[in-house]
């Protein structure tokens, strides 16, 4: 796709077209409107990341990087997302980027925003369950996702904060927006450790290795062996099970591993790039198929939580619910995942 600037009277709409190879392959030849430009000079996108710490300050560099967006840094700490906004910004005639990057303590510069990223929250310290920072999350998240229902009610949230899946539920009560716009990214992280420490195995690259993982995040995520792939053939037949199943412990466990080694702070190289392919997939509406934490309304016989499960997701955010057939004792895994996570929003009360 491409994409050019349209003026229809007063208003500026991005125009998606698909390049001609597209064309001829007879892949969408329908003319996309994607949004409407706000101002007279804007002529991108706005994704706000609240939460300038770690994981949000590498997602605005990996943003701004991209030259899609503008981005808007809000944290609460005075001063700290301007400066870190400002240096992105400078590295912009280095490396060829136009984005603008905003700091701010409050949420006026985010207004319209087409993305919004919470990552905002305590981190995870070491010997700390996910579950253990649900309290003083759930504050600082209800507190955000009213800001961003006011200031950008048509953007489209996604959710880091943990515990992910519940923080997502909790979003979605506060800002009452359609279950299509409000996501939770966990799955997209764990599939990339599942699909590293294949690859690594088996000495391949990490483009050839397909791979599943579903469920929430955390130690209830659900590896799908059986449908993970390198250059199309099935895992099973290429690791006998028991490296297999040291495989899918290392997936499951892979966000305590780095916690241990960092000492302080959790991961967060991985887990901006796997938010920044969300976001690619939106803006650019490339409707690719990860798997994100959504509400499930009857899916996969669940109903009324957030589970990780393959989406499509595209310019209206997940446009569409992947269901694939799961064997019984899969079923049982993804079961025992919604469980957990309703455990904590009963926690929550939500
Ligand atoms: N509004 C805006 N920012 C806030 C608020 C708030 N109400 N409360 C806290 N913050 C900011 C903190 O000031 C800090 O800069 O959120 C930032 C969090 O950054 P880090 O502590 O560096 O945490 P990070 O590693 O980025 O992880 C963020 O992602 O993986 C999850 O569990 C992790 O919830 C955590 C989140």
């Amino acid at each position: 796709m491409f994409c050019r600037l349209v003026a229809v009277g007063d208003t500026l709409y991005r125009e998606h077209r698909p390049y001609p190879a597209q064309r001829r392959a007879g892949r969408d030849n329908s003319i996309r409107q994607h949004s409407v430009v706000r101002g007279e000079t804007s002529v991108r996108s706005r994704v706000t990341v609240v939460g300038a710490g770690n994981v949000g300050a590498t997602l605005g560099q990996r943003v701004a990087e991209r030259d899609y967006a503008d981005v808007v840094l809000v944290d609460i700490i005075p001063d700290m997302p301007q400066g870190k906004a400002l240096d992105i910004l400078e590295a912009g005639p280095v490396l060829g980027y136009d984005s603008l990057v905003i700091g701010a303590n409050g949420y006026e510069e985010t207004a319209g925003s087409d993305i919004v990223v919470i990552t905002s929250g305590i981190a995870r310290k070491p010997g700390m369950t996910r579950d253990d920072l649900v309290r003083t999350n759930q504050g600082i998240v209800t507190t955000v996702a009213q800001e961003v229902q006011k200031h950008s009610p048509n953007a489209i949230i996604i959710c880091v904060t943990n515990p992910l899946d519940a923080m997502a539920q909790l979003v979605m009560k506060v800002t009452g927006f359609p279950r299509e716009r409000v996501i939770g990214m966990a799955g997209v992280l764990d599939t990339a450790r599942f699909r590293t420490f294949i690859a690594q195995e088996l000495n391949v690259s990490v483009r050839d290795v397909q791979a599943f993982v579903l469920g929430g995040h955390g130690d209830t995520m659900v590896p799908l062996a059986r449908l993970s792939t390198v250059a199309g053939v099935p895992l099973p037949e290429l690791l006998p099970a028991d490296r297999l199943d040291a495989i899918v412990q290392r997936a499951v466990d892979g966000g305590a591993e780095i916690v241990k080694l960092l000492k302080q702070g959790s991961a967060y190289y991985a887990p901006s790039a796997s938010v920044l392919q969300m976001i690619d997939s939106i803006l650019l509406d490339k409707k690719m198929i990860m798997p994100c934490s959504v509400h499930l309304e009857g899916e996969y016989d669940i109903n009324g939580v957030f589970v990780g499960v393959p989406v499509k997701l595209g310019a209206k955010g997940v446009e569409q619910i992947i269901q694939l057939e799961l064997s019984a004792e899969e079923k049982d895994a993804l079961n025992k995942s919604a469980a957990a996570v309703r455990e904590i929003l009963t926690v929550m009360g939500v």
